[in-house]
């Protein structure tokens, strides 16, 4: 298959140079990878380049993974084989399973037999294994340990004692003088990180995850009203008003620079918050998130992260081979001693030296329990429609402009059709 003119567009669009495209030879393959892993991708590709003799181009992913997208979608289209390695969120594996190739027998089986068996099951998408597990990612709330301890406070257990004690704080900092001094804050941009936060608050507030296992649309209750009429609320008291615009990065920095009580987002931000740069190393607490009510569980959402490899790679045993090294044993544990990333192999949450890092592992296993499964199973092809109507909904929610109610129930309407152009 020849190069496409949009495939080499859509390519130098994120900066990919036309030359290094048309090196491409036999044993050269190339991966994408996400911007805030950058480095660990390197470290994988230089430790496989060396074990195998072949090599690999590392592509950055556009910052927002939302816009990975469209360029996916334009490359596979094109039939490109430009790049042979496509990194995957949970939620797209319906969406693109059709350009990816069947890696059950291309990667050995003791390898899937390694990694947690409802991780790598939902990649396994009309009898194909269509991409392998990377990482685990649930929701987690950190928190300043040394505050909370200043004012003689106990880690919230419902999203309302958060409220209070995030208000408590802030409000007593400011009137310290520590005037940037936020007590909350979270991803309300309009984008797929609001459905993770959002469905977060609804679920541990017994309002369900926006459609059900079976298909019924569910999101149009009073619980769910109730859990974001209560996050409308932070808006401006607890959490700035740029809230509504935060992304993970955006949110992390504020939490990092010291002006955050309480900060929702990934395991990745343990690492983060622990690096040089950081104003808040060793005060740094982390827990499941609270509920909503009584009777409700924690319910982080989840987002385990694949490799897959593209239908139109020339290249597929050499990629295969690099999709098992960089989701095997050695490259996972790296990733969690280095950066925190939560492995989706289990065995290495009983490995000593991932322990001494990350001695909260057993918190995100309970995590991943309980956690929120958006309802991309269901919803396949049409998820990414689905999120975006309830992502600007809720935004729409969250920023006074629509009344939860009527816009809920608006919304469901419009969900009722959306859900089955799958
Ligand atoms: C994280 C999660 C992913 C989720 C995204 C939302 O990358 O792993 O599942 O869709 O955040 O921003």
């Amino acid at each position: 298959m020849t190069k496409s003119i949009l495939g080499l567009t859509a390519l130098a669009a994120i900066g990919i140079s036309m030359s290094a495209a048309d090196s491409a030879r036999a044993e050269s393959i190339s991966a994408f990878c996400a911007p805030t892993e950058y480095e660990l991708c390197m470290t994988a590709a230089t430790a496989w380049e060396e074990k195998t003799g072949n090599t690999v181009t590392i592509n950055k992913m556009p910052a927002l993974l939302d816009d990975a997208i469209p360029l996916y979608q334009q490359l596979l289209a094109a039939k490109s084989t430009d790049v042979d390695i496509l990194f995957l969120d949970v939620i797209w594996l319906g969406m693109f399973k059709n350009n990816l190739l069947d890696l059950s027998t291309l990667i050995p089986q003791e390898d899937q037999d390694a990694q947690f068996e409802s991780t790598l099951g939902a990649a396994k998408l009309d009898g194909k294994l269509v991409a392998m597990p990377s990482y685990m990612d649930v929701g987690l709330m950190y928190y300043r340990k040394d505050l909370l301890e200043k004012y003689g406070k106990e880690p919230p257990k419902t999203w309302a004692e958060m409220e209070a004690t995030a208000k408590e704080i802030q409000d007593a900092e400011r009137a310290d003088g520590n005037s940037d001094m936020w007590g909350y804050t979270w991803q309300a941009k309009s984008y797929e990180g609001l459905t993770c936060d959002a469905i977060e608050l609804i679920a541990s507030n017994g309002g369900g995850t926006i459609i059900a296992d079976d298909g019924t649309v569910t999101v149009d209750n009073p619980d769910a009203v109730e859990a974001l009429n209560m996050a409308k609320g932070w808006i401006g008291t607890i959490s700035p008003e740029g809230v509504l615009n935060y992304d993970e990065e955006a949110s992390r920095a504020v939490f990092e620079a010291g002006n955050s009580v309480f900060h929702r987002n990934w395991p990745y931000v343990w690492g983060t918050s622990h690096e040089e740069g950081s104003k808040i190393i060793d005060k740094v607490g982390m827990m499941p998130l609270p509920v909503g009510k009584a009777g409700e569980k924690s319910s982080g959402c989840l987002g385990p992260m694949y490799y897959g490899v593209t239908k139109y790679s020339e290249n597929p045993e050499v990629a295969a081979d690099f999709v098992d090294f960089i989701t095997g044993e050695e490259m996972q544990k790296m990733r969690a001693i280095e950066a925190a990333y939560n492995p989706s192999i289990p065995a290495l949450y009983e490995d000593e030296e991932v322990l001494e890092v990350l001695p909260f592992l057993k918190d995100t296993v309970d995590a991943f329990a309980d956690s929120a499964v958006r309802p991309s199973g269901y919803t396949g092809t049409s998820y990414n429609r689905v999120s975006q109507a309830f992502y600007r909904t809720v935004h729409d929610i969250l920023a006074g402009q629509a009344d939860a109610e009527d816009a809920l129930h608006q919304l469901a309407g419009r969900l009722e059709k959306l859900k089955e152009s799958r």
